[in-house]
């Protein structure tokens, strides 16, 4: 009972001073947060409008970009021939002849090509080089076709090499990669990007008439950037 009516007075005594304050606080609390939660609002739809705005310029970009983003050219073995492979005397009479298309798959985006140049490795060890292209543009959707032929001096070929070639030959198939390289850039329209330093790789693997097997022949050469 005491407790109760200590605590009584306690709560009533607040509640009075209380309630004039509220009363004479009220009009302006209330305005206030009527203001407040009306500048809130205002400025939570300009937060989402912003948000909404943000992500319609975000979808455009990326659509943007998916059309516009320069793919790297195509580059597919369509032919590759190693002859005098069967003379055990071969290095001097050895000839290595190859077709690579190249295809600019942009719709819209042509490349320039500097002076390209092939290179043939076996197991890693370069054995031969040679100019292949000039400088040159390639139009939108254009297929160019590459020929090299190695003879003689473009073919480093120590008689050592020649006999690890006839081996792997006498086992069935000789592996050679070729790698072509060149600087390229993109063009659309007036934009003209920096140079890329590209390499194409081709694996080709020969059989026994030196001739590149039907598995290799006409696959895509991976195009990689350095
Ligand atoms: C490459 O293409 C040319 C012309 O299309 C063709 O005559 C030649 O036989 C092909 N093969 C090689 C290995 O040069
Ligand atoms: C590609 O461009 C070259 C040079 O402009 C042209 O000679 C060749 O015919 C074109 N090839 C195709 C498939 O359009």
């Amino acid at each position: 009972m005491t407790p109760d009516r200590t605590t009584i007075p306690i709560h009533t005594s607040p509640v009075p001073r209380a309630q004039p304050m509220k009363r004479h606080h009220s009009a302006s609390y209330y305005a206030h947060r009527v203001r407040e939660s009306l500048s809130t609002r205002i400025s939570k739809f300009i937060c989402a409008m912003f948000l909404l705005v943000l992500f319609f310029v975000g979808v455009i970009a990326f659509i943007l970009w998916l059309s516009l983003r320069p793919h790297r050219p195509r580059f597919h073995i369509q032919d590759f021939v190693v002859q005098g492979l069967d003379q055990p005397t071969g290095v001097e009479n050895a000839r290595i002849a190859f077709n690579v298309t190249i295809l600019n798959p942009n719709q819209h985006m042509g490349v320039y090509f500097d002076s390209m140049d092939g290179f043939i490795y076996y197991k890693d060890q370069r054995v031969g080089s040679i100019p292949l292209l000039n400088p040159f543009f390639q139009k939108p959707t254009n297929t160019t076709i590459v020929t090299g032929t190695l003879t003689g001096a473009s073919l480093t070929v120590n008689s050592n090499r020649w006999t690890e070639f006839s081996n792997d030959r006498a086992q069935g198939t000789v592996g050679f990669r070729l790698d072509i390289v060149s600087n390229i850039r993109f063009k659309l329209h007036r934009w003209i990007s920096k140079r890329h330093r590209m390499h194409a790789n081709c694996d080709i693997v020969v059989g026994r008439d030196g001739l590149i097997l039907p598995k290799f022949n006409h696959k895509r050469c991976p195009v990689y950037f350095t």
